[in-house]
Parts: structure tokens; sequence; C-alpha cells
């Protein structure tokens, strides 16, 4: 291994030898040549490789972390979603489609917050204080640390933001900001960037976390809050079918902690509540005993949701058949399909295929590909899977099944929820007590494996 390189300066004219010398080659003066050391010594290095040059260059390990630990905002989901709640200083951006209950999120969080006592700024851009503080009443008793800033001019924002310094500001939404300084109307490329970047540096300096509000289109045309993403510390989505009750909050981006985790959320004549039992969530109006279905533990964040995957395979004269699909991957059915013909020899290429999840779920992961294998292999043959019975595993082009994150914690919700048999690659474990538990190498083995009900009249 290398020695670190020494480094000398003269203390007399500052300039830094290669070797120690008596007197210093620079400026002849004598005994003025030492030996620089720590954070000094490293910077001095920095230069000698051509980095420093007189900027602020500091090597990493001297650089403190600045540690700033998240403050829970009181709303378990978000803070899960966040892992821990928002980091003071932070920015983040909440992007969602309209209608899906943006609002109603951050108010809530806003309400969560001013009650334990800190100071919360919210910026109504889209609806007059009146209506924000109506909505706000319906959600709970009102704290006096809640404020609201009826302007939303990027110098109003911070003007306030410095004479409240609330510990969380919210922005609803960020397409109505305006920078004077720029042209463009709100909303338009040059405003959200422009804006973004001064709430940015306003919430560094105060040290106030900052929720943007950005509304998304699902064709993406008008995705304007896109552009800002890059700026900001943390991008969370906000989905759901606007029509059902379901909502997912994830982090698709996050400078301070994981972005696997997912909050569920229920919309309510009361606003929004977390799902109470998320894993049984999804099996509430589930028929036993119908051709075509099949229950499989997906994984949404690290929590495990039993999700019924069903198929309807049917005949057609002219192959090949249409594939309509609502909650899995068309692509990922398409490859399902072809492993089918050929390493099953089931003809599902002659068939129209549907595949869905029921209830609005979504099975979009590999360990749902041999629930849909099986839902579809059921539909063709016209004959029910076992009722108690779930299963799991990412299927190979060669047939094979292969292992999958979590398959134990995924059996045991089954298994509470009532499961008594499962289905699952060889490399699994062995389960909890009480659930058959086959293990299998090929999704042809799966199908000689699982005894199938008789055929419905
Ligand atoms: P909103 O938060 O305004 O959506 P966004 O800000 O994303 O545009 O809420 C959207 C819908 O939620 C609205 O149509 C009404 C409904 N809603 C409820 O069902 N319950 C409630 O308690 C609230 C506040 C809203
Ligand atoms: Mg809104």
């Amino acid at each position: 291994m290398a020695r670190p390189k020494r480094t000398y300066r003269c203390r007399s004219c500052g300039a830094s030898p290669t070797t120690w010398a008596g007197q210093c080659p620079a400026c002849s003066e004598w005994a003025t040549v030492e030996e620089v050391t720590g954070a000094e010594a490293r910077v001095a290095a920095l230069a000698g490789a051509g980095g420093a040059g007189g900027a602020t260059v500091q090597a990493l390990v001297d650089v403190g972390t600045g540690a700033v630990f998240p403050a829970p905002t009181g709303v378990d989901e978000i803070d899960r979603v966040l892992g821990g709640g928002l980091t003071p200083g932070s920015v983040s951006l909440l992007g969602g489609e309209p209608g899906v209950g943006k609002s109603t999120l951050t108010l809530q969080l806003a309400v969560s917050v001013a009650a334990q006592g800190a100071s919360v700024l919210l910026v109504a851009g889209e609806e007059a204080p009146a209506q924000v503080a109506a909505r706000a009443a319906r959600l709970g008793p009102l704290p006096p640390t809640l404020a609201v800033l009826d302007d939303t001019s990027v110098p109003a924002v911070v003007a306030a933001l410095e004479a409240v310094r609330p510990q969380v500001a919210i922005v609803d939404s960020i397409q109505m900001v305006r920078a004077d300084e720029v042209d463009g109307p709100p909303g338009s490329v040059s405003q959200l960037k422009a804006s973004t970047e001064a709430l940015i540096s306003a919430a560094k300096q105060l040290a106030v976390s900052i929720i943007l509000v950005g509304h998304l289109t699902k064709d993406g045309s008008l995705a304007g809050p896109r552009v800002i993403e890059h700026l900001v510390d943390t991008v969370l989505t906000f989905e759901g079918d606007r029509a059902g009750q379901l909502r997912y909050l994830r982090a698709v981006k996050h400078r301070f902690g994981p972005t696997t985790e997912v909050g569920l959320f229920e919309m309510t004549g009361g606003g929004l509540a977390a799902v109470a039992d998320p894993a049984g969530r999804f099996l509430a109006d589930r028929q036993a005993g119908l051709a075509g279905s099949v229950v499989v533990p997906v994984l949404e964040g690290r929590r495990p949701i039993l999700v019924e995957v069903q198929a309807l395979a049917v005949e057609v004269p002219n192959p090949p058949g249409r594939v309509a699909v609502q909650g899995v991957d068309s692509r990922r059915l398409a490859m399902l399909s072809a492993v089918m013909v050929r390493r099953m020899g089931i003809p599902v290429n002659r068939q129209d295929v549907f595949v869905s999840c029921a209830g609005g779920a979504a099975a979009k992961e590999p360990g749902a590909d041999l629930g849909v294998v099986l839902a579809l292999a059921s539909s063709m043959l016209n004959r029910p899977l076992p009722p108690d019975l779930v299963v799991c595993g990412e299927v190979g082009l060669g047939g094979e099944l292969r292992a999958v994150p979590q398959l134990d914690l995924r059996l045991q919700e089954a298994y509470r929820l009532g499961f008594r048999s499962a289905v699952v690659p060889s490399s699994a474990g062995r389960g909890p007590t009480g659930m058959a538990v086959s293990r299998v190498a090929t999704v042809a083995d799966a199908v000689a494996t699982i005894r199938f009900g008789s055929t419905p009249v």
C-alpha cells in the first residue's frame, strides 16, 4: 500500500514544497517549512491534484453530516412512506391527478402537525381561505398555530415564511405560484422552475419543510411538475381510482430515506383514513369456488396484501384472440401465455384472454406470475382451485418457478386470513405451521400438484 503523501508548507511565503527542506526553495527563508496535517493537509493534497484552486473545497471526511432527523407528522401512513416524517429544510413535491385527494391529504397533515403545537403555514392558491378553513374544520378542531396565506407570489410567500417561521409549509399548488422576475403564466416551465428554486432556498435557510402540491394528468401532456422533480428532495405520488376509495402514497424519489414503502388510505366522508386491514382489504367480496380465480399474496412496499387474480379465457374461431388486462402487466401476461403454450401445452393463444385483479387491486410484481398462470389454467379447464389456496412465485421462460422476496411474511399473512394451503417455488421455506405448503419446481408441476375442484354446472 502506498504511504499517504505528506504535505509541506512555508510559514513565511505559503509555498508548498514537495519535500521538507531547511530552507524554503521559494523564498529562501530558513526553518519556515513545516508539515501540514489534518483537514488542511487534505485540502492541500486536493490542490496538488489540481482540485481546489481557492474554491471552497473540503475533503468529504471534513464535511459534517449535518444530520437532521425527520419530524413525525402524526399521520402514520405519511410517516411510514417518508421513513419517519418530514426532514427540516426539505422540499417535497406531492403529485397526483386532480381530485385524487392531494388537498385533503396535505390539510390533514397540516392539522396533525399544528395539533402538536408546531406552526404550519398553508399557501392557498387554488381555494379561498374561507374554503380552506371550512375544509380543515371538517377534519377536526382547528389548532391556533395553523395559518393561511392568501397570496401566491414568491416574495409574499418567502416574506410569510420569514415572519411566521413555520415548521411546515404547504403550497397548494405550485402551479399557481408566480415568480415576478420571470415571464410566462403561473404553471409554465420557467415559472415552475424559478418559484421552486426560490422556495428551496427559503426552506434551507429557515429550516422549514415545504410540501409543494402539483397536479399531474394521466396522459402526461400537462405534466408540468415533472420539470421540478430533479430540484426537490422528495417526490411523492398520490394515486388511486377516483371513483374507488383506495389511495396509494408512494415516494418515487427520497433523499432522506427509502422509496420502498407505500401508504394506503381510504377516502371517506370525513377525509382520508388509513386502511385498517390492508392484507385482507381486497378479499371482502370474493366468492370462493369460481373457476379462473386465485389468491396471491403480493407485496405493497413491505406489506403483504392478498389479491384475487381472475382470468377468463374464451376460445375464438380465428386466433390469436384479444387480450385485456386490469391490474396486471400486459407484457408480463404475453410472456406467461407463451410459457403456457410452449411449456405446458395449454393453447391460451387460441383464446380471448381477460385477466384482472378484483376490487381495483394490482398484482404487477413477478411474484404474481404463478397466480396469473394458474388462474388462466383454471379458467381453461373450467375447474376451480381450492378455496383456501394461495400461490406465489416468479415464472421463468423455461417454465421454472423462481423465489420471490419475503415469502414467509406473505404466507403468514395468508394464514392469518384463513388460507391453509400454498403452492410456492421449491426454494421456499416451510411456511407457517398448519399450512400445507407444496414446493414445486415448474408451472407444470404446480398444475399437477393442485387438486382442482369439479367442473361447475
Ligand atoms: P381534493 O383533496 O380536493 O383533491 P385534489 O386536491 O387532489 O384535487 O379531494 C378530492 C375529492 O375527495 C373531492 O372530489 C371530494 C372528495 N372528498 C371526500 O370524499 N371526503 C372528504 O372528506 C373530502 C375532504 C373530500
Ligand atoms: Mg386540490
